[in-house]
């Protein structure tokens, strides 16, 4: 059950010939004040439907209303107003919600699938604090996806390929060694490239030198493809540490070099369709007055990000005939994006409005962007070590006797530095700050995994009782109120491709029970229990389920 939806209905009953029913959905309010009932509709628009005054309207329409779960609906001014049946709703919401447990919320399967694009790191680079946004947020959403009943297909288009790999090869041959990219890869390969930079501003053939390299490897050539494998299996070895310690997996490792072969048919479709130009020597497709032209191939015949990403969309709607595919970058890759997009639409294909390009805001540190510049390398698995060292030093302090110690002190850290970043519109740059991420209190992952547990607890001795009746008391309705928003949470969070939605809803959500908890004696026993056990169970399933859709894990005892 969704208070929305049987909201909706009822309304939409009395409403049929003036608005449809998702008008009306997309009009309901959740009002702030508990005296303006459990939700409220707004009479405005149709007032221009109806030529009425929205008084008038909303009179008639409370007079209307009924449904056997609302109580009573008044019009306040311009609004309806609906009262609940308290008593009904939270029986009927109780029963629901012990039936479908963590499957409350489900979306119907729709048996389409969603491209996710995401995370997508630089080898030979460190893992940076921008893939680490991208990284959890794609993640995130492709669980949110799911959930709305899609089938996520989720893809790490590793940054494999390009004249970088040139230029690392260049410095490697010139000043690297076997051995100190072996002991450690990532800081080692990134010294040659600094290096390489700075040389080649006092000697400019290196960049001939570098060019060469790289034809060298769009060219197969033996030595080229042999340290390029070398340097990419070294970076995953190093990114899946990462991607272990915060739980992530892939179904596809299809990086940029993957479209290597599947370039040439894209540049032939272009010159087929006349849509290339010279310019300078090199290839481009012209996008418009707005836009710069997109670079589809180098004078020396060498590819670019763009001709690649454009061979990847394709291929990606031949094998996977996706409903949408959904690009996890920052905000600095806007132009990149609505560039592909417009060059596979001059080239016809009507799919370009299901490329969504979902961008997110900087990491900062003490106001300014975190950076990966010369020599001050932030390894991330050092940042996630970090969170999760401080957390068993939290569980050391305040609960030495917890079993399996180390396993919380992971899922609380990682779940920490997770959350934080998942909390606010993905759009905002984030402050990154471990001391805060890691407190009990405020909004932290930490504090909704704490009630989650602290639930769960409660939970020891009761039994699953098929029929826990009702419930009274208003801190008890407001945990149902939000235990039944979950759906719509879900809903929202996906049209907007907004994890932030389900992170508010887990602190709401939280902050609801903590009250509960805080003022009803739970485990007494009067005729209650069941239905009280019964409210504490629905509120472990649906934290733990909404942790979940953030990659946050809900350890039962911490
Ligand atoms: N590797 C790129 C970077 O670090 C991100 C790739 C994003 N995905 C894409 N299909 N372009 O900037």
């Amino acid at each position: 059950m969704n208070l929305k939806a049987v909201y909706t209905k009822a309304l939409f009953n009395v409403l049929k010939e003036d608005l449809s029913e998702k008008e009306v959905e997309a009009l309901i309010e959740f009002p702030k004040h508990e005296a303006h009932g459990d939700l409220a509709f707004p009479c405005f628009r149709l007032a221009s439907v109806r030529k009425q005054a929205p008084n008038v309207i909303s009179a008639d329409v409370a007079g209307k209303l009924s449904d056997p779960l609302i109580e009573r609906a008044e019009a306040a001014g311009p609004y309806v107003n609906i009262f609940f049946n308290r008593k009904e709703v939270s029986t009927e919401a109780l029963r629901q919600l012990e039936v479908l447990g963590p499957k409350f919320g489900d979306g119907l399967r729709k048996e389409k699938n969603v491209v996710f694009d995401f995370s997508s790191p630089n080898i030979a680079k460190p893992f940076s604090m921008g893939h680490l946004r991208s990284t959890i947020i794609g993640r995130s959403l492709a669980g949110i996806a799911e959930k709305n009943g899609y089938n996520a297909v989720k893809i790490n288009h590793l940054g494999d390929w390009g004249t970088q790999f040139g230029k690392l090869m260049c410095a490697y041959t010139r000043w690297g060694s076997e051995a100190e990219v072996r002991e450690n890869p990532i800081p080692a390969l990134m010294r040659y490239y600094v290096r390489y930079h700075e040389e080649a501003e006092k000697a400019p053939e290196l960049d001939d030198e570098a060019r060469a390299w790289f034809k060298k490897l769009e060219d197969q050539d033996v030595e080229a493809v042999k340290l390029w494998n070398w340097f990419k299996e070294e970076s995953l070895k190093e990114f899946s540490k990462v991607y272990d310690l915060l739980g992530i997996e892939f179904d596809h490792m299809q990086g940029e070099s993957f479209y290597n072969d599947k370039m040439a048919p894209v540049a032939a479709e272009l010159e087929e369709k006349n849509l290339l130009v010279e310019s300078d020597g090199a290839m481009v497709v012209e996008t418009g007055e707005d836009e710069p032209p997109c670079l589809i191939k180098k004078k020396d015949g060498t590819t670019l990000y763009a001709t690649r990403d454009l061979a990847a969309a394709i291929y990606r709607k031949k094998q996977f005939d996706f409903h949408k595919c959904v690009y996890v970058v920052g905000a600095e890759q806007q132009l990149h994006f609505s560039q592909v997009k417009t060059v596979l639409g001059r080239m016809g294909y009507n799919w370009t409005d299901d490329l969504v390009h979902v961008p997110f805001g900087l990491i900062l540190q003490g106001g300014k962007k975190m950076s990966t510049r010369k020599g001050k390398i932030v390894l991330l698995e050092d940042v996630l070590r970090d969170a999760i060292g401080r957390a068993e030093r939290n569980i050391v302090e305040k609960n030495p006797s917890l079993e399996n110690r180390e396993e919380v002190a992971m899922d609380v850290g990682t779940g920490a530095v997770v959350f934080h970043d998942l909390k606010n519109e993905r759009i905002n740059s984030v402050e990154f700050n471990l001391e805060h991420m890691l407190t009990f209190e405020g909004e932290t992952g930490p504090y909704v995994q704490y009630t989650h547990a602290r639930a769960m607890t409660l939970l020891e001795r009761a039994e699953a009782d098929p029929d826990p009746g009702a419930l009274d008391g208003d801190e008890a309705w407001a945990v149902v109120k939000e235990l039944l928003a979950f759906p719509s949470a879900v809903e929202r969070a996906w049209s907007q491709y907004e994890p932030s939605v389900i992170a508010k809803y887990v602190l709401g959500l939280s902050s609801a029970f903590n009250s509960y908890y805080g003022k009803v004696r739970i485990l007494e026993d009067d005729d209650q229990l069941q239905a009280r056990l019964a409210l504490v169970k629905a509120v472990t399933d649906v934290l733990k389920e909404g942790l979940g859709l953030l990659g946050v894990k809900a350890p039962d005892r911490m």
